[in-house]
């Protein structure tokens, strides 16, 4: 039986070969994408560099020696890889544990094909189970989580030693539990909406194109189109 952190390091190697040679490859943020990062440091001089989802990210690209480059400088790319807290039979996810959720956004939707990486703990049959991330500007956070509460979810502001989480961004980050997300293309839109929110870590309009899950049998690659 593989270990979780042996299944993240599976997936992230196989990811590399999605990765164009001589071209810009979109990174993420969290475990599964440092893997990755630690992967692409093999192939570092094949890549043209990177784009990062995150400050993290870039730092460590950077440790890797692979160039990171800012979104307003490059065009599409062909390729977006990151993980997911909760991904569904439709490539549609939740995102945004590791706080990145609104750059992540930005850069799956700048790239052609998202390809999630993700242990089999991570499949579910409905959107909901994990805390929902949402980004919020500090002063809507209460507003915003009213707004939850009348669809029947819980929202709390996220905390880091009793002390609002700030994003790269410099906003806060709203965990929601209670809801049960069956429409996630309209949920989405819908909360996206609300004054104050920056980003709601449902990704369904950026959803995976592929997803490869480590399973205990292996890689299995899941093609959502
Ligand atoms: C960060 C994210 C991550 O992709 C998500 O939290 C999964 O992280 P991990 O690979 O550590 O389980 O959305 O904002």
């Amino acid at each position: 039986m593989r270990s979780q952190d042996e299944l993240k390091t599976l997936v992230a190697k196989a990811a590399l070969q999605y990765v164009v040679p001589g071209e810009l490859v979109g990174v993420g943020t969290g475990s599964t994408v440092n893997k990755f990062i630690e992967a692409l440091a093999s192939i570092g001089s094949r890549i043209q560099g990177a784009v990062a989802s995150s400050e993290a990210s870039s730092k460590l690209l950077r440790a890797y020696g692979i160039e990171v480059f800012d979104c307003n400088d490059v065009g599409q790319l062909p390729v977006y890889v990151d993980g997911a807290d909760e991904i569904d039979a439709r490539g549609y996810m939740v995102k945004g544990g590791g706080a990145a959720l609104t750059r992540e956004k930005i850069v799956a939707a700048q790239s052609d094909c998202f390809v999630c990486i993700a242990d089999q703990s991570k499949l579910v049959a409905t959107l909901g189970r994990f805390p929902l991330p949402v980004e919020v500007i500090p002063m809507a956070s209460q507003r915003v989580a009213r707004q939850f509460a009348a669809l029947g979810g819980q929202a709390r502001i996220r905390l880091d030693n009793n002390c609002p989480v700030k994003t790269d961004n410099g906003q806060y980050i709203l965990d929601v539990t209670g809801l049960r997300i069956t429409d996630p293309l309209s949920f989405e839109s819908m909360v996206n909406q609300w004054p104050g929110v920056v980003t709601v870590g449902i990704f369904a309009h950026q959803k995976a194109n592929v997803c490869l899950l480590g399973t205990s049998d292996g890689v299995k690659t899941v093609r959502y189109d």
